[in-house]
């Protein structure tokens, strides 16, 4: 009789697991996920695989040359406090966003380097989506390049992850459109000439040639808020950082390809 109540104790945890499991269940399996790039054109996708031909790659230079250069009263740059030795910041960007353990908040990685301006360097923070924080954002990504997304969604994130999942499937705008229904019911076929990818961010920041120009990862859900006639939020917005999250958690795996090249 023990035997039995201990047997069908396991049935009940596996059960509640698979409950678990499937309330969280990612539109895509690990083996199904396809980065943005296997989307585009053969020719747009040549130019991205080839530092010398990619225009992202501009921003990782001028990104790596501000990490290098020293700012403040204190005269210190970012590579005086990340180096190999020291708060190496290789490998980072793959876990973002996440929760800033001092402030408590979800951040992506934007708004940490201007966290750590403010409060470790005391110098101005950058504009949002301004030339010098992309570039260093796409540095700092680029040095993380080919490591599998990885951001938790435990803790204090699991709110912002709930939040932000509720967003991904929310059907907003004139056109009363959710991302998912373009983005994992209709990914594969077009849209004014464009091929509809599974909509990840591991290619981000990305070069988008129309504008000339590297997008934060903001931008370009402003870009698709907009495309479906919905209104944009701030960048920088809390939401934006919880369909991040969703987002980025949805495509954990992938191998991070910033800066990726799109039409
Ligand atoms: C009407 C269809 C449509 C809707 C709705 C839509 N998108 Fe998109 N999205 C596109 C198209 C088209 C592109 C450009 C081609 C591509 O990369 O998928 C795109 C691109 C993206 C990309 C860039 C992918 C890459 O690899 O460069 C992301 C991320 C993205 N969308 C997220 C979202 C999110 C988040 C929402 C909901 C707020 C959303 N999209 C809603 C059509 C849509
Ligand atoms: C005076 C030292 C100092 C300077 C200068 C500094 N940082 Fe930091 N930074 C830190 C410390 C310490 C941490 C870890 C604690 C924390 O997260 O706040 C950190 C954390 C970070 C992280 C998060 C790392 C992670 O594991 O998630 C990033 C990204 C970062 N810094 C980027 C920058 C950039 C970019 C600059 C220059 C604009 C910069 N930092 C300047 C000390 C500094």
């Amino acid at each position: 009789m023990f035997h039995f109540n201990k047997y069908f104790y396991l049935i009940l945890v596996l059960f509640f697991n698979q409950i678990l499991v499937y309330a969280e269940e990612k539109p895509y399996s690990k083996k199904e996920l396809k980065s943005g790039s296997s989307f585009s054109k053969k020719e747009t996708r040549a130019i991205e695989n080839d530092d010398f031909s990619n225009p992202g790659m501009i921003w990782v230079e001028k990104g790596e040359e501000i990490f290098n250069s020293p700012e403040g009263i204190n005269n210190t740059a970012c590579a005086d406090c990340h180096n190999q030795s020291n708060n190496s910041i290789v490998g980072v960007a793959a876990g973002y966003p996440k929760i800033d353990k001092a402030s408590n908040l979800l951040v992506n990685l934007e708004q940490k380097i201007n966290l750590c301006r403010k409060n470790k360097m005391k110098v101005k923070i950058y504009e949002k989506e301004s030339d010098s924080l992309l570039s260093l954002s796409t540095y700092i990504t680029f040095l993380s390049k080919d490591q599998p997304m990885n951001v938790s969604i435990d803790g204090e994130a699991k709110k912002y992850f709930l939040r932000g999942k509720k967003l991904y499937f929310q059907r907003i705008g004139q056109m009363n459109l959710a991302c998912n229904q373009c983005h994992d019911q209709i990914a594969g076929s077009f849209l004014r000439s464009e091929k509809i990818s599974q909509g990840h961010i591991n290619g981000f920041p990305s070069y988008l040639m129309r504008w000339d120009s590297i997008a934060s990862v903001h931008k370009r859900f402003q870009f698709c808020n907009t495309q479906a006639r919905a209104e944009p939020l701030e960048i920088g917005h809390i939401d934006y950082n919880a369909l991040q999250l969703y987002i980025a958690w949805r495509g954990n795996s992938l191998l991070i390809e910033s800066p990726s090249v799109r039409r």
